[in-house]
């Protein structure tokens, strides 16, 4: 029987971590450590450039054999060759995925029905580079001869959460005189809010859509089209000047009214939530240049080729990976917390939201198959130190287990007197407290009043994982981002699922599309949906003033 047909909790691995996981679900952390001077050392390994510290889990070597065997017996490491090798694993989509082909070298060769994809890969990012230089250099022109200083990307999802995650992560490394803005949500005040102070004579608009089908882009397109034409007498040649669009549907970019001259392409093999690398980055390129663009997709690459040959021993995504699946299946932990401690990477967690949460919130099996273990946990977090003011008291004292990732760097890019030592001394203690806690005892020993001395406890043996890395370059938030999307990838093996569609997000626009009209239909409009729904409609229309 092959691992995509057989159980998982019929794998044998999975027999014997169940056993495993009782044996050792009381075992504290303050005992292994006592147990193993060298624990920190040993339960570590460093790769391109990132360290990982993942000594503080509620894992002994034992278990470590036993989740490597799971990998190994959930076809792993088959899998692994079948996505580089271009095989089609996204099986409701019949499609291949190869986000890994998109920071290929340029002489790499990896097939899709028998063709070779990297050529197309480099011919667009040559074209990307083309434009940015002109853009940046001042080169390209609006309509009326003045420069572009102002860049709006309109995406949504994977078209909207990579860029902006990328802008603000790299924003050190930004050519500073370009001003850059994000439109996703169909609320008219994003638009408007983005908007508000710039000129349409100096705004060049992104349309970022895979599909460029999406209500919400398109919308947000549409609105822009008519606030740049108002500025140009309606001239609707000024469009080739202030739209581009990002896209794998040239036939509804053309439609849409933009030239394919200005179209940057990708292609199927790319999910949206793996986009960022692709032309979906190009407001990633014009931020940082291209050289910069460059040096980010060779830290993917770094990552990619770690993933790839790795033993999973040593292998920092598979690690990751398997720690998620042991708390999440096994300690029935139902969320993560990513906590990166570096204010630039604050829109990381929302980005790893999609990138997690789509990837993996499935209940049904490749084989279509409902699911009798946990999948996708739930994932959240804020830049430190400012989480810690505000949710890590549930983490420290709450009744949940909440496994935690901290990402530190050696190095700040704004070394401003003590705060780095100060923001990097909070990883390390927000790590040893979770682990170690503070026993009653100890808390007596500080003459602490009997009756406060529960609430002043903490019970510790709460897991986190530590990484750690020089500094944050464009080339190391590749090599991040890619740790996550294989880290990802490693889980939806072992549940089987097909980490690459999102079907469970089509039935609400279906049905967002039958309200519209009942929401702005002048005459009353007969309802048919249950009476919670029919009523808020009513509701809603007469708050309106309308019939
Ligand atoms: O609705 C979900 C989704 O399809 C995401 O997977 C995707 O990233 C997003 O919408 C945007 O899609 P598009 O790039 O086609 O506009």
């Amino acid at each position: 029987m092959n691992a995509q047909t057989q159980s998982l909790s019929d794998r044998q691995a999975w027999k014997k971590l169940t056993a495993h996981y009782e044996a050792i679900r009381n075992l504290h952390m303050r005992q292994m450590f006592a147990d193993d001077p060298q624990r920190g050392e040993q339960m570590s390994t460093e790769a391109v450039g990132l360290f990982l510290d993942y000594s503080k889990n509620r894992v002994t070597a034992e278990t470590l054999k036993l989740l490597v065997e799971l990998a190994e017996e959930s076809g792993l490491r088959e899998r692994i060759d079948a996505m580089f090798g271009g095989k089609k694993i996204n099986l409701t989509e019949d499609r291949a995925v190869l986000h890994v082909a998109l920071r290929a070298p340029r002489d790499a060769k990896i097939e899709v029905d028998g063709e070779n994809v990297v050529p197309e890969v480099h011919a667009v990012l040559d074209r990307m580079t083309d434009f940015a230089n002109r853009v940046r250099s001042g080169a390209w022109k609006g309509h009326t001869g003045k420069r572009i200083v102002n860049i709006v990307n309109i995406g949504i999802g994977g078209s909207d959460l990579g860029p902006v995650m990328a802008y603000e992560a790299l924003k050190h490394y930004a050519q500073r005189d370009l001003t850059f803005r994000f439109v996703s949500n169909v609320d008219g005040t994003d638009f408007a809010e983005a908007v508000v102070d710039l000129d349409p004579e100096e705004t060049l608009f992104i349309v970022a859509s895979k599909t460029f089908t999406t209500l919400e882009t398109m919308t947000n397109a549409n609105t822009a089209r008519e606030w740049s034409l108002a500025a140009f007498g309606g001239d609707t040649s000024s469009v080739a000047k202030h739209f581009v669009a990002v896209s794998t549907n040239a036939e509804q970019v053309t439609e849409f009214g933009i030239d394919t001259a200005n179209m940057f392409g990708f292609w199927d093999w790319v999910g949206g939530r793996y986009s960022m690398d692709s032309s979906i980055g190009l407001s990633t390129m014009l931020a940082i240049g291209p050289e910069g663009f460059l040096e980010m997709l060779a830290g993917f690459h770094e990552m990619d080729e770690h993933f790839r040959t790795a033993p999973f021993e040593q292998n920092l995504p598979v690690l990751m990976g398997l720690l998620s699946i042991w708390y999440n299946d096994f300690f029935g932990a139902e969320t993560v917390a990513v906590l990166p401690y570096d204010q630039y990477l604050k829109r990381f967690p929302a980005y790893l939201q999609q990138l997690s949460m789509e990837s993996n919130g499935k209940y049904i099996t490749v084989d279509g198959k409902r699911v009798d273990y946990a999948t996708g946990p739930i994932l959240f977090g804020e830049p430190g130190t400012n989480g810690q003011h505000s949710f890590y008291q549930l983490i420290h004292q709450g009744t949940r287990l909440i496994p935690c990732d901290f990402i530190a760097f050696g190095k700040s890019l704004n070394p401003l007197g003590r705060h780095h030592d100060m923001l990097q001394a909070n990883v390390f203690a927000q790590a040893e407290a979770l682990a170690f806690g503070k026993t009653a005892e100890e808390v007596k020993a500080e003459g602490t009043a009997d009756w406060l001395v529960p609430h002043r406890v903490f019970e510790g043996n709460r897991p986190s994982n530590v990484l750690l890395a020089e500094s944050l370059t464009p080339a190391l938030l590749g090599k991040l981002v890619a740790l996550y999307e294989h880290s990802v990838f490693t889980q939806g093996i072992i549940w089987n699922i097909d980490s690459f569609d999102q079907w469970g997000v089509e039935l609400g626009k279906k049905l967002a599309q039958r309200i519209i009209p009942e929401l702005e239909s002048s005459e009353q409009p007969e309802l048919e949906h249950d009476s919670s729904t029919n009523n808020l409609i009513r509701i809603y229309r007469k708050m309106k003033g309308m019939p």
